[in-house]
């Protein structure tokens, strides 16, 4: 038995935490089986991690341990939910995975997309996800969404130019894989972009029923 794995993905204050309740109660109401979770972070030692990764800090964080710490969650994550939930057949909702790091290691802090490719295949063997919806925003809007809900962490601390890298590189790759993407207009009214998922909802239900 093998579930479905889709992923929630797109830059800062896209709307992906506001909508992943939203989709995975759809989900629910037809009767599956839907884990909600999240990264960096998705059980207890790797949400430990996401803390490390998300907290200002003095001493500058190396672009290489970030993209390790990145990885180390995730190979905890993977381990602890992700595939447990899929061995027994459940709908993995996922807020950002290895999308995000290609966007915001390779595309916002440009290290090479070689060595990010290795570690996917060293901490994920052959997984990917079967379905990726990207919520897409000029960078502008989704700053100043982010901006309003409090704090900064330390990736919304970066210039403006690090988030235009980032949704280029986003873009990028859903253009590359057109069958994997699900672009959503996500500068659109809260209405409008859950309109767009109950869109979807029918190829999502088909696809979790196999
Ligand atoms: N379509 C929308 N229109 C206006 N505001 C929105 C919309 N979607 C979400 N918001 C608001 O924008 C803020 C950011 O949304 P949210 O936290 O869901 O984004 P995110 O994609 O999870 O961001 P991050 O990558 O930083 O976690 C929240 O305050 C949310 O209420
Ligand atoms: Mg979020």
């Amino acid at each position: 038995m093998m579930g479905l794995f889709i992923t929630l993905e797109g830059p800062e204050g896209a709307g992906k935490s506001t909508n992943r309740e939203y989709l995975a109660e759809r989900l629910r109401e037809h009767g599956l089986d839907v884990v909600l979770t999240r990264e960096p972070g998705g059980t207890a030692l790797a949400e430990r991690i996401r803390e490390l990764l998300l907290t200002p800090c003095d001493e500058p964080m190396a672009a290489d341990t970030e993209l390790l710490l990145v990885f180390a969650a995730r190979a905890q994550h993977l381990a602890q939910v992700i595939r447990p939930a899929l061995a027994r057949g459940a709908v993995v909702l996922c807020d950002r995975f290895t999308d995000a790091t290609y966007a915001y290691q390779g595309g916002g802090r440009g290290l090479s997309l070689a060595r990010i490719e290795q570690l996917e295949q060293f901490v994920q063997g052959d997984l990917r996800p079967d379905l990726t919806l990207l919520f897409d925003l000029p960078v502008a809007t989704g700053l100043a969404r982010a901006a309003a809900r409090g704090r900064l962490d330390r990736f919304e601390q970066e210039a403006g130019e690090f988030f235009q890298a980032v949704r280029s590189m986003y873009l990028q790759r859903a253009g590359q894989a057109p069958a994997r993407y699900r672009v959503v207009d996500a500068a659109q009214p809260l209405a409008a972009v859950q309109s767009a998922l109950d869109a979807l909802l029918p190829e999502l239900l088909e696809r979790a029923r196999g």
